[in-house]
């Protein structure tokens, strides 16, 4: 397969504001790529990307829930470069307050799944036909939550399952065709997302503590992610698991996820912070 050397490459990212997308942002920019930086946070934009090149940077403010207008920002890109070479698909949200699926607000529920997923949806469709014209890349941001339990996290751990299929299936689609797709799993890291259980609510932060032992418990900078993505993207890898230590988590989570699912059946500890977790509520 063609190496994919960023060089010179047009770059459409979304969520690109903060975090995880800005890091990756940054770090394509250096390796000399055009970037077009769409965010749901005009303001965001703006204030992060004040000082780059506008020759080299497009700034679209842009909500991924919206697919006509994520088509006319692709439309804009296209028509500011002249071609798109490849797709980052990343914007994300969490639940505002963790919750099981008894006590989670109805409409917030649905309000992740609308950016988790068919944001990446709206994202990967506008992008597509530009890409496979370009013989370029998508990739698409889901998560370790991909395949570790999603307990009080559920439709942020179902979004990241779905765009997971989606990025493995789009691999297969467009095979032979000299574009590819590739799925990013970051584990932790530290951006607005996951400050909810890093402190910003104690009991997300005691099931993490209790759950998530050594390394698994850690948070990551976000340029150790868009570091691995740069590696990941120049191969065209089909996965880019970050931080290493999760691969072997990915690897074997068929047997992993029925020893670790069984273990919360009995884990009187863990059902106990449940509970409490949705008296709170
Ligand atoms: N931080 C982690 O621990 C972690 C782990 C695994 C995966 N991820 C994923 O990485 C991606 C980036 O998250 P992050 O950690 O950098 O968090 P972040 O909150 O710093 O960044 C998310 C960005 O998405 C933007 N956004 C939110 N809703 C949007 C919408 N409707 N349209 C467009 N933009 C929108 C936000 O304004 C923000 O700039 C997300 O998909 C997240 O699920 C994060």
């Amino acid at each position: 397969m063609k190496k994919f050397d960023l060089n010179g490459k047009v770059v459409l990212i979304t969520g690109a504001a903060g975090g995880i997308g800005q890091a990756v942002a940054n770090r394509l920019y250096a390796c000399g790529a055009n970037l077009v930086l769409t965010d749901v946070s005009a303001d965001g934009l703006n204030r992060t990307f004040a000082a780059l090149s506008k020759e080299r940077v497009l700034l679209a403010p842009l909500d991924v829930t919206d697919m006509a207008a994520t088509k006319d920002v692709v439309d804009q890109a296209v028509k500011q470069f002249g071609h798109l070479d490849m797709v980052m698909a990343n914007a994300g949200i969490g639940a505002k307050v963790p919750s099981t699926m008894l006590t989670i607000d109805e409409d917030e529920f649905t309000k992740v799944i609308n950016v988790d997923l068919f944001g990446v949806w709206n994202t990967v469709k506008a992008s597509l036909p530009h890409i496979i014209n370009t013989k370029g890349h998508v990739l698409i941001t889901s998560s370790i939550y991909a395949f570790i339990n999603g307990v009080a996290n559920a439709p942020y751990a179902m979004s990241k399952a779905a765009v997971e299929q989606m990025g493995r299936a789009l691999r297969a689609e467009l095979s032979g065709t000299g574009a590819t797709a590739g799925v990013l799993y970051p584990g932790w890291v530290d951006t607005n997302i996951a400050k909810v259980a890093f402190g910003g609510h104690d009991i997300a932060t005691k099931l993490v503590q209790h759950a998530m032992p050594g390394p698994f418990g850690r948070r990551v900078k976000p340029d150790e992610i868009a570091l691995a993505v740069v590696a990941g993207v120049e191969r065209r890898a089909s996965q880019i698991i970050a931080p290493r230590y999760w691969i072997p988590m990915s690897w074997f989570r068929g047997i992993i996820n029925i020893i670790s699912d069984a273990m919360l059946d009995k884990d009187t500890k863990f059902q106990k912070l449940i509970r409490e977790l949705e008296q709170k509520q």
